[in-house]
């Protein structure tokens, strides 16, 4: 039995589930409000006998103990399955040994870190020295309760405190000094690197403690002392605040970034939850990435000073790149929701005045930094301020100027609407026809990559391959993407929303798939070798079948490919609607029981919608048979 079955059957998915939602049994099955979408009457099913959930409201999402907890903890397969053997007890299966030294490495830098953590914290709140980072806090209107959520601390003025702490808690030196904890002297000795510090435990989205940053509590230089780069601190991918923010930026769809731990601080301590500080730096790829998993929506606050610089322009020319491109599900109709490539993920600029941090803007009034929120310019909007702030636009230099600054970024823009407006408004802006402005950006414009030439064989039929439908598609996609464009005419023709992953059973297929439109999104190959390799056991024969696969097509000619491919598509397609039509079968017979007629009629239309979509796939299927004039009736596969 493989690691994937050996969890589904030790970890109950109604008791798993439930540790996140309240469940209320109905019939057979349980029920609660979606944890995914907001909504007042439950549409999110637990079904016991089938182990697997499913929403059948707007997000029309569903899968197994897997694909939930990917979604609700923003994990990737293999985290989630290293999760999920964790949590029912089952040790993973042969890791090389550097990977399990590492891991314990690690976990060991993660516990200095915690007990660092509490000690820092127990200090602050009850030693004599401390009373200095109190009285400190209270002058800057931190409460007791920020504090200890927050797990604010002191560092004492004293070089081997903490050291003494440690050691005497069984922690060996080197370990402390990898955390990041204690600095080596050239003398081979070592102290304490945090002294006389308030100190901010920085998390990961998880809540662990990866590493610290220690503010003077005078005029004293450098203001603040991060730790070093350590193998759980990247100081580039952290985002202070992020453990406490997560629900909240998930919940207002809303993310914002300022720069300082104190601007964090006060902000949660005025119920503004879905604020994150980049510890000063632009916005780095790291953070992005993390935020992308939960919101497509960013705010950053930057003070007046930032506008206009370079590298403020440069960081936010990487957040659009980065959040531009990426697939989002958007619903379409009654419990359906299809993937489309966000081309305006929403990135807007809080401008703060000069001198002024969101600190004090949200201390002295809660109400002008809702003002401030309100009243974030685009992306773009903010780069055609700050980029002509400086140019006297009624003069013919300052307009050619103006162009040249503006038109590399309206030529990055994804989205060609959006593209549209901006040309309009940058030739409202210098007073020149549209078209001749065009002209100009088309010709800065990056080439798009051209998809790799493709190959062609004489050998007809498909060989005795035993992979699943599932499986067999994916690799089909993997080797040739443009059967992407095949696959969602074909279901396209009946009316069916492109292919997602949501067509796909099995969560590391899910994964690859979302891998597979992604790099699609960036014209990009996709190599299997991407495939996070430590996690190989997880991918269980998935590398062995694919070389086969490879072995296998090498003489197929395209039009085969393309025929598996459509058909695959429908196949699974079907098999996913006849799930969720025994599924709503169920709903319905709880129902008629119950004799809830308002369930009734829900499910009895859902019904409906599915049985008539089940209608045209049959129709397609047989029309791709009548299609194959190179299709092998004997076909294993098909
Ligand atoms: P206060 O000055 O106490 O209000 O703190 P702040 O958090 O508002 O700091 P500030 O606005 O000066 O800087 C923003 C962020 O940049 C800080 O929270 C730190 O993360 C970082 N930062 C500022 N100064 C330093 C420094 O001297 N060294 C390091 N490593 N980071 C700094
Ligand atoms: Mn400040």
């Amino acid at each position: 039995m493989g690691i994937i079955d050996e969890i589904k059957e030790r970890l109950d998915i109604v008791e798993f589930i439930g540790q996140y939602v309240p469940l209320k049994k109905a019939g057979r099955n349980y029920q609660a409000l979606c944890p995914f979408h907001t909504e007042r009457t439950p549409s999110f099913i637990v079904f016991p006998d089938r182990q697997n959930w499913h929403c059948f409201g707007a997000c029309g999402t569903g899968g197994d103990i897997f694909s939930f907890v990917m979604r609700r903890e923003n994990m990737d397969f293999s985290e989630a399955v290293r999760y999920l053997a964790q949590r029912a007890g089952i040790a993973l299966l042969p890791r090389s040994e550097e990977e399990a030294a590492a891991s314990r490495a690690k976990k060991l830098l993660l516990e200095i870190n915690e007990e660092a953590a509490a000690y820092f914290h127990r200090l602050l709140l009850e030693s004599a020295d401390g009373e200095r980072a109190r009285r400190y806090l209270a002058r800057r209107g931190i409460e007791k309760e920020t504090i200890a959520r927050f797990q604010l601390g002191y560092a004492l003025d004293d070089w081997h405190a903490l050291e003494r702490h440690l050691t005497s808690k069984g922690y060996h030196v080197p370990d402390i000094v990898a955390a990041g904890l204690l600095a080596e002297q050239e003398d081979g000795g070592q102290h304490d690197r945090f002294r006389g510090r308030l100190m901010f435990s920085i998390r990961n989205m998880q809540g662990h403690v990866v590493g610290f940053g220690g503010r003077v509590l005078d005029e004293g230089l450098p203001k603040y002392l991060n730790s070093p780069q350590t193998p759980l601190f990247d100081k580039s991918s952290v985002l202070y605040g992020i453990d406490l923010a997560r629900e909240a930026i998930r919940s207002e769809g809303l993310a914002i970034i300022v720069e300082g731990y104190m601007d964090v601080l006060m902000a949660h301590q005025h119920g503004l939850k879905n604020v994150v500080a980049s510890l000063g730096t632009a916005l780095t790829e790291g953070q992005l990435k993390t935020l992308k998993r939960l919101t497509k929506k960013l705010a950053l606050a930057l003070d007046s000073d930032a506008a206009g610089d370079r590298g403020t322009l440069r960081g936010l020319e990487t957040a659009r790149q980065v959040m531009d491109r990426q697939v989002v599900p958007v619903p379409t109709w009654k419990g359906y929701i299809t993937y489309e490539t966000q081309l305006d993920a929403e990135i807007k600029i809080i401008t703060l005045p000069p001198g002024k941090d969101p600190d004090e803007i949200i201390r002295d009034s809660p109400e002008a930094w809702a003002g401030l929120v309100k009243e974030a310019l685009p992306v773009v909007e903010y780069y055609f301020r700050a980029l002509t702030a400086d140019l006297d636009l009624q003069s013919p230099k300052g307009k050619a100027e103006a162009v040249s600054r503006l038109r590399p970024i309206i030529a990055e823009i994804g989205s060609s609407a959006e593209r549209a407006h901006y040309m309009q408004e940058l030739a409202r802006l210098v007073k020149m026809s549209e078209r001749a402005l065009e002209m100009e950006i088309k010709k800065q414009a990056p080439a798009r990559p051209t998809p790799e030439a493709k190959k062609s064989g004489q050998f007809s039929g498909f060989p005795g391959l035993s992979l699943s439908v599932e499986r067999y598609l994916l690799f089909l996609l993997m080797h040739d993407p443009a059967l992407f464009k095949t696959v969602n005419e074909v279901l396209a023709r009946v009316q069916l929303k492109p292919l997602e992953s949501e067509d796909f059973g099995q969560p590391e297929h899910r994964q690859i798939l979302a891998m597979l439109l992604d790099k699609k999104e960036h014209g990009e190959p996709f190599q299997i070798e991407e495939l996070d390799l430590s996690a190989e056991p997880l991918w269980g024969n998935l590398y062995q079948e694919w070389r086969e696969f490879l072995g296998h097509i090498a003489s197929l000619p395209e039009t085969d490919l393309a025929l598996a491919a459509g058909r695959c598509a429908l196949q699974l397609r079907k098999l996913r609607l006849e799930q969720r039509l025994v599924e709503l079968q169920y709903l319905n017979e709880d129902a008629q029981r119950d004799n809830d007629s308002e369930a009734m009629k829900r499910w009895g239309e859902l019904v409906l919608q599915c049985s008539h979509e089940e209608g045209r796939l049959d129709e397609a299927l047989s029309k791709v048979t009548v299609l194959g004039y190179k299709y092998k009736e004997e076909s294993p596969l098909l």
